[in-house]
């Protein structure tokens, strides 16, 4: 199986699902990074690992339609089967969700369906919140909704900082996000309506 990672930032879970592939945790291809943001950290970070990097800037399109033709022209050109959105902040069209249907996985720094967005680690933070955690969905046309594959609870402490949080957050997310792609790859997920049933 191909898997494509999407990024816009600085990749730490790129570097973790590489690793996860490398050591032959998960049994597949990483086949591309698509990246929007050209002065993001997570592409030197492909390069160094001899990983294809395709930079579609939205800037050099003018329509979301255009911007998204492009990125599946690449993603047929590689016969991708896995789209896996580490840090994307972008929300894709519902016609490209559809185009790639129960094959596109997110991950979010919280637990959903709390604390939706770009910040949800500060979010949950300034809150007050006593748990908050990290999610693995399926994509759907909606930011950070779909069908959740696994969600794991991090304790926010008395004498945590929003970096000492953050900290904690990423490390689940570096253990989660593998594990689910391996299931996924496993072929272990089984959609039922909201319910992802682990076989
Ligand atoms: C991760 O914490 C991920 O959960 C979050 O962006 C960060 C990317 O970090 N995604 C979202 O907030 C999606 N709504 P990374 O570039 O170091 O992997």
């Amino acid at each position: 199986m191909n898997i494509a990672i999407f990024a816009s930032g600085r990749g730490t879970n790129f570097s973790a699902i590489a690793r996860a592939i490398k050591k032959g945790k998960i049994k597949a291809n990483l086949s591309l990074l698509i990246c929007d943001n050209p002065k993001a950290k997570v592409i030197g970070k492909a390069k160094r690992l001899g990983i294809k990097v395709v930079l579609v800037n939205r800037e050099d399109f003018s329509t979301k339609k255009d911007f998204e033709t492009k990125i599946i022209e690449y993603l047929e050109k590689e016969k991708i089967d896995l789209i896996v959105l580490a840090g994307f902040m972008r929300l894709l069209s519902k016609d490209f969700v559809e185009r790639f249907k129960d094959h596109i996985l997110n991950i979010h720094p919280a637990l959903l369906p709390s604390f939706k967005g770009t910040e949800g680690i500060k979010d949950a933070f300034e809150y007050g919140v006593k748990v908050t955690g990290v999610t693995v969905h399926f994509v759907d046309e909606k930011m950070d909704q779909g069908p959740i594959i696994l969600q794991r609870v991090v304790k926010v402490k008395e004498d945590d900082t929003l970096e000492s949080l953050e900290k904690k957050i990423h490390k689940v997310e570096h253990k989660i996000y593998p594990e689910a792609i391996r299931l996924f790859i496993e072929g272990r997920l089984k959609i039922e309506g909201r319910k992802v049933k682990i076989l």
